[in-house]
């Protein structure tokens, strides 16, 4: 890396200040797009960018990546999934892509816990009812849910999100199935976990929790059918992606009772929300926040700002996703 102008970075929307510090400290030239930015203002800023810094929220495809031009060396995702990024479009133009994984595992996972025992125990249903003045008092048939102790977990993706929610649900499961691509012996044995097939577990599971990357290969991975399988009680929970969940069928398998309750922290357009969703029953939904804590969001803005400095200083990014 030279001077501030030989490669200038493109910060698609906001990158936090524990990233950009990094990059403003390398004296590189910023670019930078604001949480409102359209496509159209990110083409008109990206030429002769050499490193482009997206979030989930920004596609990167042919037309953001020809627009930076032959110069540009790296899209570093700002965070850790990247189903927003064309990745076959990378390859072709020799760009490198890089993730930050590791950094907000910790906060997800803590997150999905959450939504499980929100879920679970019919947490939006019992706050409404309190702020809009319905609680009458104790009642003991009211607002029952789902006592978790004892529960069989099942575990969809055990990368290391799904792997730190099974330590967190450890003390509280019966059992913990896992759906994996390969074998996970030393998963299998720290967690007492079991390895299934997706069927097995949505049959036997009463707290189904996605983890999971999104794209086409596993979009509508829980449809009608997948929700058919689950227990009538069992609850489901996503801090993945949306496109894991056909909303739809979701939001009838909820209105039917064929699901217990579902909490959600990502959808599949967002920010829209789908409004079958909103207008379900049992379900408690979230902004996509599983990611928003201060120590994980920092450490996603180093690391972003970190693997584009090392790809523009010619060293190996800390994080290539190619
Ligand atoms: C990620 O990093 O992929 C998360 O969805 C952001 O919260």
């Amino acid at each position: 890396m030279s001077g501030p102008s030989d490669n200038p970075v493109l910060i698609c929307r906001v990158l936090l200040p524990a990233g950009r510090d990094l990059l403003a400290a390398q004296r590189l030239e910023i670019r930078e797009g604001g949480l409102d930015v359209t496509a159209s203002e990110l083409s008109d800023l990206a030429p002769g960018c050499a490193a482009i810094i997206p979030d989930p929220t920004v596609p990167v495809g042919p037309e953001l990546l020809d627009a930076a031009g032959e110069g540009l060396r790296v899209v570093a995702n700002f965070a850790v999934g990247y189903d927003n990024v064309d990745m076959e479009a990378c390859r072709e133009r020799r760009v490198v892509v890089t993730n930050t994984p590791g950094v907000l595992t910790n906060a997800t996972a803590e997150l999905a816990l959450g939504l499980t025992i929100a879920a679970a125990r019919r947490a939006r249903d019992a706050e409404v009812t309190l702020r809009e003045g319905g609680w009458t008092g104790w009642e003991p048939g009211a607002m029952l849910g789902m006592e978790l102790s004892g529960r069989t977990f099942g575990i969809v993706g055990l990368g290391r999100i799904g792997r730190r929610y099974a330590e967190l649900i450890r003390p509280l499961a019966s059992e913990i199935l896992f759906t994996a691509k390969n074998d996970k012996p030393d998963a299998e044995a720290e967690l007492g976990a079991t390895r299934v097939d997706l069927p097995e577990l949505l049959e036997r599971s009463d707290v189904v929790s996605l983890h999971a990357p999104g794209g086409e290969a596993t979009r509508y991975l829980i449809g009608a059918a997948e929700l058919g399988q689950m227990k009538a009680d069992a609850v489901l929970v996503n801090t993945a992606r949306g496109t894991l969940i056909d909303s739809a069928a979701l939001a009838s398998a909820l209105e039917a009772g064929e699901i217990g309750a579902a909490g959600l922290d990502v959808f599949e357009d967002e920010p829209g929300v789908p409004p079958e969703l909103l207008e379900a029953p049992r379900a408690f939904l979230l902004p996509h926040i599983g990611s928003a804590t201060h120590t994980a969001r920092d450490g996603m803005a180093a690391l972003a700002a970190r693997n584009a400095i090392a790809v523009l200083k010619g060293d190996e990014p800390l994080n290539p996703v190619t």
